[in-house]
Parts: C-alpha cells; sequence; structure tokens
C-alpha cells in the first residue's frame, strides 16, 4: 500500500489537527490546560475554538457548575471527526516527506532517486498499528448524545460487518461507505479514485424513501439492529448505482444463482450513500470473545510473540484431515507461522452455522506443533465474488499483519449459475492474486489438492503423486460428506477427526430427525389448503416430531391482519410466514405453509431463510386458472371479474410460476388423499420421513 496522498498542509490546517486531536483526547479539560497542551495563548485558543465551532468541526456548550475557569465545554462533532481524520492524513504525508529526506541525508543518497517503497517500509512494517477510524473514548460518549438528535439508519446484517471492518481498520484504506467516484472505479477498474487497489464495492444501500430524506452533506447515525450507534457518516454522496453492470463487472454475470447478485437485486436497496465515517463503538458479539480480534490487535500479537512471517488461511468450511495437512504444509514450505481465520461474519447460504464450525476448529487446533499456530475469528460478510473475493481476502489480512495467504482451487467459489455451469474457472483468483501480489505486499501460497493415498496411509498433493495408478487414492467430496451425514452413514477417520464429526453430528441430526418446511403455492381455490390439512393429518398419525399449519385465510386472520394485497403487503406477508417456518424448522417441528405467494423472489427468500436450518419443500398446486375460476368455491372470482375485488392473483395480478419446484401436483382429476400421499412420497425420497 502506498503513502497517505502528500498534499502539504497548511499552517492553519496543522493548528486545526493539533486543536481538533487535543479536544478529542481531553473533551473535558479545561480552556488554560488545552492552551497549554498545544502552546498557544488563551486568546488565540479562544479565537481558534469559535472559527472551528463556526465551521461545525466542535459543539461549545455552557457547563453547570461554580468554576469560572471551566464555564464550557468542548465536543468534536462527526464532521469535526471526520476532519480530524482528514488532517491525520495530511500530517503523516507531511512527516513521510520528513523522514524521506532525512533517509536521503542519512544514507548520502540526496542526488539519487531512492524509491519511496524503500524509504518507507520501515514505517510501513506489517506488525506496525493500522489506522481505525474510531474517535476516543471521551469523544465517543459526546458523539453518542449529540447523534440522538440524528436521522438513524438501521444497518442490515451485512452492512453491520462492513460497518465493523471499516471501523477497525480490516477495510484499510476506505475511510467509509464508498462514494460514487470511488464506486464507479471499483466496479470498473478494481481501483479507488485515488488509484489504490480495491476490488469489492463496499457501499451502503437504502431504500428510495430514506434516501429521499437525505440531504447531501448531511450527518447519519448508524445503529444496529438493537437500535445501538455504531457510527456516524457524513452523506457525501447518494446516487442509483446500475445493478446489472455491478452484477456483471464484479460478480461475471448478471445472474441470480449467485447468491451475492440475488441479493444485490433482491436484497439491497435501490439507492446508495456514500461518505466518510466515525466511529463510535464496535459492534457487540457475545458469541467467542476471546477468540475476535481486530487487526491491530492480530498485529501485537504477532509483535508479542515475534512471529515476522504469518501465512493465513481462509475458511467457511470446517477443516479436516485434509485442510490440516495442506495448511501445515503451507506454513512450513514459507517457512512462517499459521493463522487459521475462519469467516464468521455471513458466508454462503447453507453453509454450517459458525457456533459449530468454531467447535470444530477448537479440535482441530490441538492437533497442530504447539505454539506455531493460532486462530482468530473473522466477521466479515463474504460475497462470493471468486478472483476479486481473493484479492480482497489477500488485502484484508495483509491489514491483519499477515504475511503469507493461501489460495486454493475455485477460492470463494459461489456454486454453479443458472446453466448449471461454474460461475468462474478453477484458478482465476489464482490468477488475478498473482497479477496484483506485489502490489497487495501479501503473498500467495497456492493451495494444493490433497488426497489419501492409502497404500502409505497420508494425504500428499495429488499433482505429486508419481504413481497414481498403482496406488488407491481416496477423496470425499463436500457433497458426499454432506450426504453421509444427512443419512446417519460412516464418516471414516482417514477423512476426518472424530471430535469434528461428533460436533458436525450433533447439530445435524440425520435428516428424518430434523426440522423442514413444506411450501405450497398457487392461485386460491386451487386446493392448497385442502391438500395441507391431508398431509398435517397424515404427518400427525406419523408422529415424531410437532406439526404447525400456516394456511394462507389462517395466517391473514392472525398474523397479518392488518394487510392488504398489494405486492408490497403479499411480500411482507409471505416473509412473516418464512420467518415463523425457519424458527419452526430451527427447532426441529415441521411447518406446512399454504399460502398463494405469487413472486418466485419472495418464495426465494423464503427458501433462503429455511435452509439455514433445514429442507425447505416447494410444491406447486399446479390447478389452472380456468379451473379455480369454476370452482369459485368461494365467489371471489365472480367479484374480481366484476372489479369488485382489485389485484385478484391470476385475474388482475400476477403469479410467477416455480421454474423448479420440489414437486408439482395437478389436482384435477386426482384425489386430495392422493394428492398428499404425492408430497409424503416426495419427502420419504428426500430423506426427511424414515420410510413408510
Ligand atoms: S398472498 O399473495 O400469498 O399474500 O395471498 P394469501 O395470503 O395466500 O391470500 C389468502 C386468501 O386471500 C383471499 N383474497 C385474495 N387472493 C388473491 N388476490 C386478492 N386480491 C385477494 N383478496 C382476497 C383469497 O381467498 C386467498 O385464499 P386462498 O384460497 O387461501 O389462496
Amino acid at each position: 500500500m502506498s503513502a497517505p496522498v502528500a498534499k502539504s498542509m497548511t499552517e492553519e490546517e496543522g493548528n486545526l489537527f493539533q486543536l481538533l486531536r487535543q479536544l478529542d483526547l481531553t473533551p473535558d479539560a479545561s480552556q488554560r490546560a488545552i492552551s497549554a497542551a498545544i502552546g498557544v495563548s488563551l486568546g488565540r485558543l479562544n479565537a481558534q475554538l469559535r472559527a472551528a465551532a463556526e465551521a461545525g468541526f466542535i459543539k461549545i456548550s455552557e457547563r453547570e457548575g461554580p468554576d469560572r475557569r471551566q464555564r464550557f465545554a468542548y465536543a468534536l462533532t462527526s464532521r469535526g471527526a471526520v476532519e480530524k481524520a482528514r488532517l491525520a492524513d495530511r500530517f503523516l504525508a507531511r512527516k513521510f516527506r520528513e523522514y524521506q529526506a532525512l533517509h536521503a541525508e542519512l544514507t548520502g543518497s540526496a542526488s539519487s532517486y531512492v524509491p519511496t517503497t524503500t524509504r518507507t517500509r520501515l514505517m510501513q512494517s506489517n506488525l506496525a498499528p493500522i489506522p481505525e477510524l474510531f474517535v476516543s473514548y471521551d469523544s465517543a460518549q459526546k458523539l453518542k448524545v449529540e447523534a440522538g438528535e440524528l436521522v438513524s439508519h438501521d444497518l442490515t446484517p451485512r452492512q453491520i460487518c462492513d460497518l465493523e471492518l471499516l471501523m477497525n481498520g480490516g477495510f484499510y484504506p476506505l475511510k467509509g461507505f464508498l462514494g460514487e467516484e470511488d464506486y464507479n472505479g471499483v466496479v470498473n477498474d478494481m481501483r479507488l479514485a485515488d488509484g489504490a487497489l480495491w476490488p469489492m464495492p463496499i457501499t451502503l444501500d437504502v431504500t428510495e424513501k430514506f434516501a429521499d430524506s437525505i440531504e447531501l452533506g448531511q450527518d447519519i447515525a448508524l445503529r444496529d439492529q438493537e437500535g445501538v450507534i455504531l457510527a456516524t457518516m457524513t452523506v457525501t454522496d447518494k446516487w442509483e448505482p446500475n445493478k446489472s453492470l455491478e452484477a456483471e463487472k464484479v460478480f461475471g454475470a448478471d445472474d441470480d444463482a449467485h447468491p451475492a447478485v440475488n441479493y444485490l437485486h433482491n436484497t439491497a436497496g435501490k439507492i446508495y450513500l456514500g461518505g466518510p465515517i466515525t466511529g463510535i463503538q464496535q459492534p457487540v458479539h457475545y458469541d467467542f470473545r476471546a477468540r475476535r480480534d481486530t487487526p491491530n490487535e492480530l498485529r501485537a500479537y504477532f509483535r508479542k510473540l515475534g512471529w515476522r512471517k504469518v501465512v493465513a488461511f481462509q475458511t467457511r468450511n470446517p477443516l479436516h484431515r485434509a485442510h490440516q495437512e495442506l495448511t501445515f504444509r503451507a506454513a512450513r514450505e514459507s517457512q512462517a507461522n499459521l493463522l487459521i481465520h475462519p469467516v464468521v461474519g455471513m458466508t454462503k447460504p447453507g453453509d454450517v452455522d459458525h457456533f459449530t464450525r468454531v467447535r470444530c476448529y477448537e479440535a482441530v487446533l490441538d492437533k497442530y506443533p504447539a505454539s506455531t499456530t493460532s486462530m482468530s475469528l473473522l466477521p466479515l460478510a463474504m460475497r462470493m465474488a471468486g478472483p476479486r473475493e481473493a484479492v480482497w481476502h489477500g488485502l484484508i489480512r495483509k491489514n491483519y499483519g499477515v504475511t503469507h495467504f493461501i489460495v486454493g482451487r475455485d477460492h470463494a467459489g459461489p456454486g454453479k449459475n443458472s446453466a448449471g455451469e461454474d460461475f468462474y474457472g478453477p484458478y482465476d483468483a489464482q490468477e488475478l492474486f498473482k497479477q496484483h501480489e506485489e502490489e497487495m505486499g501479501i503473498e500467495m501460497v497456492p493451495f494444493k489438492h490433497m488426497v489419501y493415498v492409502e497404500e502409505r496411509a497420508q494425504y500428499e498433493p495429488a499433482d505429486e503423486i508419481a504413481d497414481k495408478d498403482s496406488v488407491n487414492i481416496l477423496n470425499i467430496s463436500g457433497t458426499e460428506l454432506r450426504r453421509r451425514l444427512q443419512e446417519g452413514l460412516e464418516i471414516p477417520e482417514w477423512f476426518s477427526f472424530p471430535e469434528v464429526v461428533a460436533e458436525l453430528r450433533r447439530t445435524k441430526p440425520p435428516r428424518s430427525k430434523q426440522g423442514f418446511t413444506v411450501f405450497f403455492t398457487g392461485f386460491s381455490g386451487s386446493g392448497k389448503s385442502t391438500i395441507a390439512n391431508a398431509l398435517m393429518t397424515k404427518l400427525m398419525e406419523m408422529g415424531g416430531r410437532p406439526v404447525t399449519l400456516l394456511d394462507g385465510d389462517i395466517v391473514r386472520k392472525n398474523l397479518s391482519s392488518e394487510l392488504g394485497f398489494s405486492k408490497e403487503h403479499r411480500d411482507l406477508n409471505i416473509r412473516r410466514i418464512g420467518y415463523v417456518a425457519s424458527e419452526i424448522t430451527k427447532n426441529g417441528g415441521i411447518a406446512i405453509c399454504a399460502p398463494i405467494a405469487p413472486y418466485a423472489a419472495t418464495r426465494r427468500a423464503v427458501r433462503e431463510d429455511v435452509e439455514q436450518f433445514g429442507a425447505f419443500v416447494e410444491v406447486h398446486v399446479a390447478t389452472t386458472i380456468e379451473e379455480c375460476e369454476r370452482r369459485d368455491r368461494k365467489g371471489l372470482y365472480k367479484l374480481a371479474r366484476e372489479g369488485k375485488i382489485k389485484e385478484f392473483t391470476g385475474i388482475s395480478d400476477p403469479y410467477d410460476v416455480p421454474a423448479n419446484p420440489e414437486l408439482r401436483v395437478e389436482t384435477e382429476g386426482t384425489e386430495v388423499d392422493n394428492c398428499a400421499h404425492q408430497v409424503i412420497l416426495k419427502l420419504e425420497s428426500m430423506g426427511l420421513i424414515a420410510g413408510l
């Protein structure tokens, strides 16, 4: 990373910087103490304070109490904090120049050119502290109060992850959510407007309504989902991004089968806000606190242990023997210590939850030679962007003080696209990393595909086995492992550690003992409720798991009684059903849902909610609209035709026919009992109920 951009700092800016820094450090000090600390007269200090208050950098308020010398209290505003950070960069730039001049003088190289990187390397050591965006503790307390008056944005889980890494320096050199110019540079060329390499757009997406209520230049408060204030942001940019272009450029295709593209189109708000951040406090984590470190904490840890070279292993999966062997070899080859650096923010939908994974990692940690290896948890929200993601991961690890980074086959791969093909080539990530390795200042250790050689009872890199035709090579793929876990089958010792397997079995019992959701969708009057009721009775007869029916009509009487049938209300209704179904599934029950659910994107969102915890079985009750209208059990179609009911699905409102439901049932000419039985057979074939 290059030295801060060297724009010279005027004397006036130098004075302002000193003042803001002092007020941030000692916001409760008297004027006399402040003037002594920054070395100016009281009169001059007064003039400076007035000017800073007029510029909106500080807030001056009257203080209670008898002490005349302590009449006023001073607090940095969020704008002041941002200005202080900007001036700190200028200050550093000046120091860099002074350092360069001194270096040239001492080495006698004043007349010859000394590359900046060589001159500044000492100061850029991977173990020196890295800039954070937090203000001091005392200023934070004051800002919290001041921010009570600001308009608030409640951050989404992904934005909370991004903000944490922005504030703690994990996303250095970013100073906030990207503005439009930086965003365009990142999307098109993987570079910020100042030319620094940055492959991933870190954006604050909001709804149009929220964006309309914000003026440029306004400060907003960023809060977590419980309303705790984490930071303020000065909004410098507001724009409507071209999301399809972002998808094409950053993720390689505008295809909703890519989890980040799906997020972009179906979860993220329409408008992006950008601007510098003033950090107030880190998001609170109650889990595995001792295993969480900021970049500066990890740097300090490496410094303390004298770890000059550290190779990091990024992972979102449990570690098995092959990973242990691979990471161990990577450390040996690069003569570095090893950091297991798993992502615990957001990973790919359907991954093993991080609680289980961390317990698995802790079991594996004991298998490494003592004091060579450490583990720290990274609160990153992954995007599964393959090559760009690998470069991003490298830059983040560099910020955490790491010198080497393992990049594997299909690093951060998102799975198949909607045509059933891979989004990226298996070694695209390694290639892109290699192209930028020097500039990034972190070395890639390419991942070797390790396989088990039965005759020698050890793992070896697949491409280094000379006698591969005469030995027995064993491997269990991720899909095969999931199948064995789901069906309660044996997982051999050569593949994983018994502690890891036991942990996985504990959280993932065989499918026939897990919760799941059956989600019926179809027109009003298609027969969803009737089949759902029959199915419920059959499942209750089998016993073993509690069964809950969330029928369209019943939900609208209870959960969603205030909602109508606009797109917005229907989506809200279905998301509520999805939320309840996912809770039931998580707790080992069976949820049967039977709403119309006309929109494919909303059904997909519900699927994602549920699949974190168990299977989601979509059943399309494919009765034609003509047949439903002919039956017209509730007389609603007649009213809809007469225009007395508006926005009626199939008549005056759309219905997206499910493209790939787990099951499609035709009700015309088929008994209800038979339809329900088809669902039972499907559940059985998926291993969700034990054989009939
Ligand atoms: S949605 O779109 O999924 O939120 O709809 P849902 O909650 O399943 O609708 C439940 C029943 O509401 C009756 N109804 C309508 N359906 C569609 N469009 C309009 N405008 C409408 N107004 C009322 C309808 O009888 C649905 O019944 P069933 O037969 O249970 O699907």
